[in-house]
Order: C-alpha cells, then sequence, then structure tokens
C-alpha cells in the first residue's frame, strides 16, 4: 500500500514538474497566461507573498507550512477576504468609503493581485469577471452618460454623508438621494 502510494506520488510528482516546466517555457502555447499555475509562477517570481513560495506549493501535493501552520494535502482553506481587504499595508482608510483610494491603485481585481479580490482568487476563483466588470461598467456608464446629476433642493455638498454598514463589502448606510435630469433619451 504504501509502495502504490509513494509510486502514485512520484507520478503526480512529475506530472507537476512537467506541468510548471512548460509554464516556465518562454515559447508555450498563449492559453497557459493567466492561469493557476502562471498565476502562482509569477506570485512566486514577484515575492510578493508573507511566506517563501516554493515549486512544492504550486504543486500543492503533500503537506505544506504557511506561517509555521501545517496544511495537509487535500485541507479546506478559508480566506478570510475580510481582513485581506482591511489589511493596513495596503490600505490606508480600509474602512471609510473612499473610492478614490482605487485611481492610483495598481492592484487588479480580476484575481491577479491578492491584496483585491472580490471575485475570489485561484482556481476557485470567480469564472464571471469579464462579464461582471462589463456589466458594472456598462451600466456605471449608461447613467452618468444620459444623465445630469444634481442634489436635491436645499441640499448641500458637504450634507452628503459617508456612513457605511458592517460587512464584508461597503454598503452605504443612509441612501444617497439625488436628483436625475435625463439629457440622452
Ligand atoms: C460583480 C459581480 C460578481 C462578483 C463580485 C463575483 C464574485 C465571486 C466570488 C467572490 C466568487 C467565489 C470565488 C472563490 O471562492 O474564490 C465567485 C464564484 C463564482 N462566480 Fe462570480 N461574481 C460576480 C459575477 C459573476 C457572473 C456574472 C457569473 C456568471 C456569468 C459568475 C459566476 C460564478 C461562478 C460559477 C462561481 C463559482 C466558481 C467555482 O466555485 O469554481 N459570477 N464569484
Amino acid at each position: 500500500m504504501t509502495k502504490k502510494l509513494d509510486k502514485n506520488f512520484h507520478d503526480m510528482d512529475s506530472f507537476y514538474k512537467e506541468l510548471i516546466e512548460e509554464h516556465m517555457d518562454p515559447n508555450r502555447p498563449k492559453s497557459m497566461e493567466g492561469d493557476i499555475v502562471d498565476v502562482l509562477l509569477r506570485i512566486k517570481e514577484n515575492g510578493t507573498t508573507s511566506f517563501e513560495l516554493t515549486f512544492d506549493h504550486i504543486k500543492a501535493l503533500k503537506r505544506c507550512s504557511v506561517n509555521g501552520y501545517e496544511i495537509g494535502g487535500g485541507s479546506t482553506v478559508y480566506i478570510n477576504a475580510w481582513a485581506i481587504a482591511r489589511d493596513p499595508a495596503t490600505w490606508e482608510h480600509a474602512d471609510e468609503f473612499l473610492p478614490e483610494s482605487f485611481l492610483e491603485s495598481d492592484l487588479d481585481p480580476r484575481g491577479q493581485t491578492p491584496e483585491l479580490i472580490p471575485f475570489g482568487f485561484g482556481r476557485r476563483g470567480c469564472p464571471g469577471i469579464g462579464m461582471a466588470m462589463a456589466e458594472v461598467e456598462l451600466a456605471l456608464a449608461n447613467v452618468v452618460y444620459k444623465f445630469d446629476w444634481g442634489l436635491p433642493v436645499g441640499m448641500k455638498e458637504e450634507d452628503i454623508d459617508f456612513e457605511v454598514l458592517p460587512g464584508i463589502t461597503m454598503h452605504k448606510k443612509n441612501d444617497l438621494r439625488l436628483l436625475a435630469k435625463l439629457v440622452i433619451a
């Protein structure tokens, strides 16, 4: 039994070794770009993890140790997305509603940079990213393009509050009330 297990392990290990080598080949097929092995190899190369990512982690076949924690093969690992989104090393005022904090940022929400993962990360990350990004952009672009937006009579800019509700993602506590004037039908 142990012999069989050893053999299986070696077979799988060489399979993953080959897969990694194929991904590292400069003439690799374009279809390999952006897949999980490619993403992990890039993270390994950039050294952006707080621990040393090895080829063994990428093969992810056996136990691995992350920051001193032993993780057995096949474990279900829950990622604390709430804490990642509020990491003071990345976000200066994480608890405030500040959409402009994304403007100057190089972080890619499409599962490329682990500091910003609205669509999850890795092989179980959201497969609908392309559609979702296009939909959100289209909806927002339409409301901005088709209407002139103003404040209700008697309300000043400084009256707009930025209070948020607690939760993983940020929702406004009080509705934002605006006046929309249709400019393009
Ligand atoms: C703004 C919109 C969206 C957001 C924020 C979002 C976010 C997410 C997140 C966080 C996950 C879990 C990823 C993980 O476990 O690491 C997920 C999974 C998934 N999403 Fe989305 N998603 C969006 C739109 C869509 C759309 C438009 C589709 C399909 C057309 C879609 C299909 C899926 C599917 C099938 C999964 C499960 C993937 C798996 O478990 O392997 N999502 N999404």
